[in-house]
């Protein structure tokens, strides 16, 4: 059984890649005079003073930082205490924007005098850049989580702090972001010198427990569909390119006929979604999928099957090659000492709760919050209609306790 619906499953994937490099390639061209959606040209529309810059890692990649540093009700000044929003897996900067002012996390957070700090992790579509490999190089996409949280996040880190002169920082991540973190603060435990605490929204360590059907099924054969894809020369998702974001705009948009469409795509990853602001959507499909390598979704799926949170998984030889040993090593989270905020929902059918239990055991320093909501999903954390009631006023408040 299973392995019929892997057989369908795989030339759907290795179809849509095709696809989507023949529309680059091809059609988008036509496009491309738009303007570019970027985080800061969606603060400067709303009024907020807002900048980017490049951060590189240790080891070559170009990231975009984004950044607002005041609104008319908190206007830029020095000592602000910045907070670092970092976003999941085909997400990108914009996602703590979408939903406006008074009501997304990085305009909530700006207009409390927060210096807000919106990262992109390697390979997304505004962080596709390397001081020596192009995005052609197979080696450019020879990542997972793992780097994000080894080199992205600390480089992100380096830059605020120089550039703000303030020695220790907030961050607030969701889904994969979250991942990064943990990764970070077990594998780089110095770099919590530079934090003050930690807020993880649906956080992602253990993924025995995950309840979305397509995950399961996928995460089985991951491991097939990698050495697959990797032999067809497929090493990433592209980010949906100018033909896909008009389409998708106007399929998804309120109104549409075919927005159920729309809807239950999201719907088959994520489970039933009542809190979603489907308004949102035509804004939303402008930069995602914003683009990710196979091998984050490879990491993700060897998690699941395991059970553990632990390195990637290369085989028996390459594993004792580059471990050590048969199997690759757990990260280590009791080295995590720095505050922890675990922010859940019953309904996250990719975040379980038991999962999120289970990390909140391990790990030393931590406390947890449930969202009081039976139909708060995994999305709803960034576009769900009361994120700012059911999430972000309790993120606020526990900052605000650091300030006094
Ligand atoms: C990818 O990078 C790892 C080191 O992080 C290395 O062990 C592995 O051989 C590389 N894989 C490829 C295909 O280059
Ligand atoms: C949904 O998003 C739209 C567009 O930003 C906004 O006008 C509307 O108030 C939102 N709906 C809810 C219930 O938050």
């Amino acid at each position: 059984m299973l392995q019929k619906i892997s057989y369908c499953i795989l030339p759907v994937i290795i179809g849509v890649s095709f696809i989507r490099q023949y529309e680059a390639n091809e059609i988008s061209e036509v496009f491309f005079d738009d303007e570019v959606l970027t985080a800061t040209g969606i603060a400067q529309k709303a009024g907020y003073a807002a900048e980017s810059y490049e951060v590189v890692t240790q080891d070559g990649y170009i990231l975009r930082l984004d950044r607002i540093t005041g609104s008319k009700k908190s206007p830029p000044s020095e000592n602000k205490t910045a907070v670092l929003l970092l976003h999941g897996i085909l997400d990108a900067s914009p996602t703590w924007l979408v939903e406006g002012p008074e009501k997304a996390l990085g305009f909530i957070l700006a207009d409390q005098g927060y210096d807000v700090w919106l990262g992109n992790v390697r390979g997304n579509r505004y962080s596709r850049k390397h001081l020596t490999l192009t995005i052609s190089d197979p080696d450019f996409w020879n990542f997972s989580w793992n780097e994000m949280g080894i080199y992205d996040v600390p480089a992100m880190i380096d830059h605020i702090t120089e550039q703000t002169q303030q020695p220790k920082i907030f961050m607030v991540s969701h889904s994969q972001g979250t991942t990064s973190f943990f990764v970070m603060a077990s594998e780089r435990p110095e770099y919590q010198e530079k934090m003050i605490a930690s807020f993880a929204l649906a956080p992602v360590a253990f993924l025995s427990g995950i309840e979305s059907l397509l995950f399961h099924v996928l995460a089985t054969f991951i491991g097939d569909i990698y050495s697959i894809t990797e032999a067809l020369g497929i090493y990433d998702l592209e980010p949906s390119n100018r033909l896909m974001q008009r389409i998708r705009g106007k399929i998804c948009r309120d109104g549409s006929p075919e927005q159920l469409a729309c809807t239950s795509v999201l719907e088959i990853l994520f489970g039933l979604d009542e809190k979603l602001n489907t308004t949102l959507l035509p804004l939303i499909m402008q930069y995602d999928p914003a683009g990710a390598s196979i091998k984050q979704f490879a990491h993700y799926g060897q998690l699941i099957q395991s059970g553990k949170f632990r390195k990637f998984d290369y085989g028996l030889a390459g594993n004792m090659e580059k471990y050590n040993e048969k199997n690759p090593p757990d990260y280590n989270l009791r080295n995590i000492r720095l505050p922890v905020y675990l922010h859940y929902a019953t309904n996250d059918i990719i975040a379980d709760f038991q999962d999120v239990l289970e990390l909140y055991e391990v790990l030393p320093n931590v406390e947890k919050y449930l969202v009081p909501s039976d139909v708060f999903a995994h999305l709803d954390f960034v576009w769900g209609k009361d994120a700012n009631t059911l999430v972000y006023n309790e993120v606020l408040s526990l900052m605000e306790s650091y300030r006094k």
